[in-house]
């Protein structure tokens, strides 16, 4: 069976690595030729998506994929015609729109953040009258790492926002969560119906860009671990999903606030590889190419550090114990993730003290 992947970063390349041992092979849809997954497939695709290349990129796979949610619903609904897409074009619909990602939380009853449409500066100030500062404002699409947001935190913010973020109408703005820290839930859903979640992870970001994830979250409770489960687990079935989904949520110390979904393997389930029975990529893969769910228990508490703008010394982390590396072939730019380490240990605190470790030996800053 060959996947066709759309997208050709990190995502796609560790999917590749995950589904060659039951030997599938892939190929990707990318327009840039030394692209992270290049090397696993075959890669279609140009510059300007020509209908030719996506033809190309149809035929030469049996199934296909996405590692990336920003992509045409038009382009998912033309390869769906003719062979089976995963996840469907519901979840990408959902997920790539944060007007209907608010919808979805609102019809499931999932708590979040109170939200208003934006389409002009009068709907602006009324939001912000109504949901009071600070206010965040954000484009309804192709945001990412912080990008595409603006914190309204005094009147005179307001006309900054709409010079900022006003061409890009129509906008979501949404009541600040004061949160106590970040959580996300990474699950996968089998052709079958089949639903198994991994344990919350703990997300720390640093300049609107994932730091580190520590998983399971240390002292997550019972109630906000089984709220965590039962959210993700309505969105999976409501859409139907089948692949991997991620939710992410603010944990406000009395309960879990949902922030926003991916449809797709996630940067805070990269800990999943060696620190889970069966890896968010390889459960992925299952789901597609429509084979039994792998079990998504860890094996012990584990930490996913991003490698962000600059490598460091190959040899010095490795020779931390119980540490890998994964780097994503990347050249070195600032802000750019090029790869990242997982550390696993027998207890939270060891854990964190690897992570300190870690920091010390890496290039970049880490928030700690
Ligand atoms: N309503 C909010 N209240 C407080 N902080 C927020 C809110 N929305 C976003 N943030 C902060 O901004 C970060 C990025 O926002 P997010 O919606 O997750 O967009 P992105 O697609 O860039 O990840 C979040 O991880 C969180 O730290
Ligand atoms: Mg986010």
């Amino acid at each position: 069976m060959r996947v066709g992947v759309f997208g050709g970063g990190q995502l796609g390349r560790m999917m590749a690595l995950a589904g060659y041992p039951f030997n599938l092979r892939f190929s990707f849809y990318d327009a840039l030729p030394d692209c992270p997954s290049a090397p696993l497939g075959d890669l279609y695709g140009d510059e300007s998506g020509s209908p030719e290349s996506l033809d190309a990129f149809l035929a030469s796979a049996d199934v296909f994929t996405y590692e990336f949610e920003n992509i045409s619903t038009a382009w998912v609904e033309r390869i769906a015609r003719h062979k089976p897409v995963y996840p469907g074009v519901r979840s990408l619909a959902v997920s790539q729109n944060r007007l209907n990602e608010k919808a979805l939380f609102d019809r499931l009853s999932i708590p979040a953040a109170p939200w208003r449409r934006i389409d002009s500066l009068e709907a602006l100030q009324q939001a912000v009258a109504e949901l009071g500062m600070p206010l965040v404002i954000k484009t309804v699409t192709g945001g990412y790492d912080g990008k595409g947001q603006f914190v309204i935190r005094s009147t005179d913010d307001i006309a900054r926002a709409w010079t900022d973020l006003g061409a890009a109408c129509p906008l979501l703005a949404e009541a600040f969560v004061r949160f106590q820290r970040e959580l996300s839930i990474v699950a996968v859903r089998g052709q079958d119906g089949e639903i198994r979640c991994y344990p919350p992870a703990w997300n720390v970001h640093h300049q609107g860009i994932l730091s580190h994830s520590v998983v399971p979250a240390p002292d997550i409770s019972e109630a906000s671990a089984r709220q965590a489960d039962a959210y993700i687990r309505a969105i999976l079935e409501d859409l139907q999903h089948v692949g991997v989904m991620t939710l992410e949520m603010f944990d406000t110390g009395s309960g879990l606030v949902a922030n926003e979904t991916a449809p797709r393997v996630h940067n805070s389930g990269h800990w999943s590889i060696e620190g889970a029975i069966c890896s968010q990529f390889e459960n992925h893969i299952r789901a597609v190419a429509g084979l039994p769910l792998g079990s998504t228990d860890p094996l012990r508490p584990s930490a996913m550090i991003n490698i962000i703008g600059r490598h460091p010394e190959t040899a010095a982390i490795l020779a931390i114990p119980e540490t890998h590396l994964h780097l994503y072939g990347k050249t070195e730019r600032p802000g750019r993730k090029l790869g990242h380490i997982t550390v696993t240990a027998p207890t939270h605190i060891q854990l964190m003290d690897r992570i300190k470790v870690i920091a010390a030996v890496l290039p970049n800053r880490m928030a700690l």
